[in-house]
């Protein structure tokens, strides 16, 4: 009995990952650390310190250059997602939030980014939103369950009435780890743990997605 859906923002809604991309190369650069495209892959949906200390490894820095470098990739980031607009939002993301609400269903955001309210205002999409779980929610990171069961919290449900959308390994066993329902966005690969792994949003409606959940014997 599905009540709430809880939407990860990044890979999911928009596409600020490539945003998050060009600050840490930019950091990178500066600091004079091998880093590209194909590095950042690793840093989908991780948090920003655990992002910076994949992107750092082993080279040593103390918590006091760990913090300026943190804060530096964020101003870059800052300032990339001003250029943010309804246009980003991803294919089928606003027909999906639209039927969702219309079939009666509570909507959370649940990322784990401190600029998520900035970037879900200046896609547009704040109305639709009955919940906002984001970097300042919780203390602890995906794939800790925290985060969801905060947004499940705000929305006044139950783990087990929550789908959880998200394209990120770790935000899968956030999912599963908090009792929820799972839909993986993207290559089986990455997000097969998911109970219905879908490549995009486009074309989804809540009506084929419980045809989904009946499938699988909820
Ligand atoms: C999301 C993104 C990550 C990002 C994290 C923290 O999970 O997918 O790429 O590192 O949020 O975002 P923030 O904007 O607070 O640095
Ligand atoms: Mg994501």
């Amino acid at each position: 009995n599905i009540q709430g859906i809880i939407f990860d923002l990044d890979g999911v809604l928009t596409d600020t990952a490539e945003y998050h991309y060009q600050a840490w190369q930019r950091l990178a650069d500066e600091e004079g650390i091998p880093f590209n495209r194909q590095a950042n892959e690793a840093l989908r949906g991780i948090s920003r310190r655990a992002s910076l200390m994949l992107i750092i490894g082993d080279r040593r820095y103390s918590e006091v250059q760990i913090q300026e470098m943190m804060e530096r990739k964020n101003d870059y980031y800052v300032e990339l997602i001003q250029r943010i607009t309804p246009k980003d939002l991803l294919p089928g993301a606003v027909s999906l939030l639209d039927d969702l609400r219309q079939a009666g269903l509570k909507i959370a955001l649940g990322s784990a980014s401190k600029n998520a309210r900035v970037v879900v205002e200046k896609l547009g999409i704040i109305d639709k939103l009955d919940a906002i779980a984001d970097g300042y929610s919780v203390q602890k990171p995906k794939p800790a369950p925290d985060l969801f069961l905060f947004a499940a919290q705000q929305l006044g449900l139950p783990a087990t009435q929550c789908v959880v959308f998200e394209d990120a390994a770790a935000g899968i066993d956030a999912a599963l780890a908090a009792g929820m329902w799972a839909v993986g966005m993207g290559p089986p690969e990455r997000v097969g743990t998911a109970h219905i792994v879908l490549p995009s949003l486009a074309g989804v409606t809540w009506e084929n997605l419980q045809g989904k959940f009946r499938d699988i014997a909820l």
